[in-house]
């Protein structure tokens, strides 16, 4: 049967020409990048290289990224490596639990924590960012894009308000590298996490932007790896695929690659909205990256639908891969009021490079029937048409 995938705001695959610009660095140059002979200093040329290509997709200097294990590592670093007992943290309701689960944990050591609302379109307010300021805030950290809903913040309101603060900024951008133009100077963020199997990367690496004089105390202690910023003998491969993979979305941004995506999302939102009644898009009236669509289809469980559309060839989400199997809605639809019913019968469709239009087509020939089948089932259908 024909697997359409679309799922990518979960994982990508890794491109073709990533996993081959990794091949070599598993075997043939399989050298420490710390060491001082042939081997390690092949290692060490292509870790820089892959440097330089990261610092390129975000507009940093080379010397400012620090190679992590994902997303995961750079969020909780900027967090737990900037703040101390007694320190307030200023986030948002919507982030990923990267960054949610990490301040309920400095809570408990003692941080203070102003967790700020979103409105219905899933936007914080800036307004609501400098309300919320305290003297004793450290650090302001606000997701670039939303995976759920892809909606952009708007960061570089929020960065200036943190630069007249005095406060360190930190955005998780784990859903918006590769997507969008990511500018660190334009944010003026301190800190910024991406993570590579986001955009064709291998699982498991991952990139800081660290803004030069930022002091943040290592996750890790060990070796002197990264500048001491990150201790541990650096994957050598994985950063090569990161590298490699940050220079082909960086041309995707302007090659039609994203345009392409764009465009799949958009017929993919305009012929659900505007040929099966009870359905709309959550977030669609907000600024979001080009390739997520969260819409609901009233009536169904989401989670109904993704097994139903699996059964047709089609992995599609309800919402963050982390937490499905949760029953309970989704907390960046409720955080936008979105009714409980509405979320229960959200869905997420992401699409990536792999995807093409034949899989737009049959992704909209077989979502109606499902839909309709699931539907014909549900109780609150059948009282809604009487
Ligand atoms: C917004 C966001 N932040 C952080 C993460 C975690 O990244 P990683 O899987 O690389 O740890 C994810 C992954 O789903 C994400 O979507």
């Amino acid at each position: 049967m024909r697997r359409v995938y679309l799922d990518n705001n979960a994982t990508t695959p890794v491109l073709p020409e990533v996993l081959e610009a990794m091949r070599p660095y598993f075997s043939e140059q399989f050298g420490n990048a710390s060491s001082i002979h042939q081997d390690g200093q092949q290692a060490r040329s292509a870790v820089e290289r892959a440097r330089e290509s990261v610092a390129a997709l975000l507009g940093a200097r080379s010397s400012e990224v620090v190679f992590t294990s994902g997303g995961t590592e750079g969020d909780n670093t900027s967090l737990f490596g900037m703040v101390k007992a007694g320190d307030h943290i200023i986030t948002t309701v919507i982030e990923h639990e990267a960054v949610l689960n990490s301040c309920k944990r400095l809570e408990q050591l003692g941080c203070e924590v102003t967790y700020l609302r979103v409105n219905g379109e899933c936007l914080v307010d800036p307004d609501d960012v400098r309300r919320a300021l305290r003297p004793n805030t450290k650090l302001i950290s606000v997701m670039m894009a939303n995976n759920e809903t892809g909606v952009l913040q708007p960061l570089e309101e929020i960065g200036k308000i943190a630069a007249e603060a005095d406060v360190y900024f930190h955005t998780d951008a784990v859903q918006a590298a590769g997507k969008v133009q990511v500018d660190v100077k334009a944010i003026r963020c301190d800190l910024l996490a991406i993570s590579g199997h986001k955009f064709h990367a291998p699982k498991g690496v991952g990139a800081l932007y660290v803004r030069k004089g930022t002091l943040v105390q290592p996750l890790f202690y060990g070796g002197k790896h990264e500048r001491s910023r990150r201790a541990g003998t650096e994957n050598v491969p994985a950063i090569v695929g990161l590298g490699k993979a940050a220079e082909i979305a960086r041309e995707g941004l302007t090659n039609g690659a994203m345009e392409r995506i764009h465009a799949m999302r958009d017929r993919i939102e305009s012929t659900v909205t505007s040929t099966i009644e009870a359905t709309g898009v959550n977030g669609g009236g907000a600024p979001r990256v080009p390739n997520t669509a969260n819409v609901h289809l009233d009536y169904v469980e989401g989670e109904a639908m993704v097994i139903a559309l699996d059964l047709k060839g089609i992995a599609v989400s309800t919402g963050a891969a982390c937490s499905s199997g949760a029953t309970e809605p989704s907390h960046v639809l409720m955080a936008m009021g979105v009714s409980p019913e509405h979320a229960r019968g959200s869905m997420r469709f992401s699409l990536g490079k792999m995807n093409t239009s034949e899989d737009v087509d049959y992704f909209l020939s077989v979502l109606p029937e499902v839909l309709a089948r699931l539907r014909e089932l549900s109780p609150m259908y059948a009282k809604s048409i009487g």
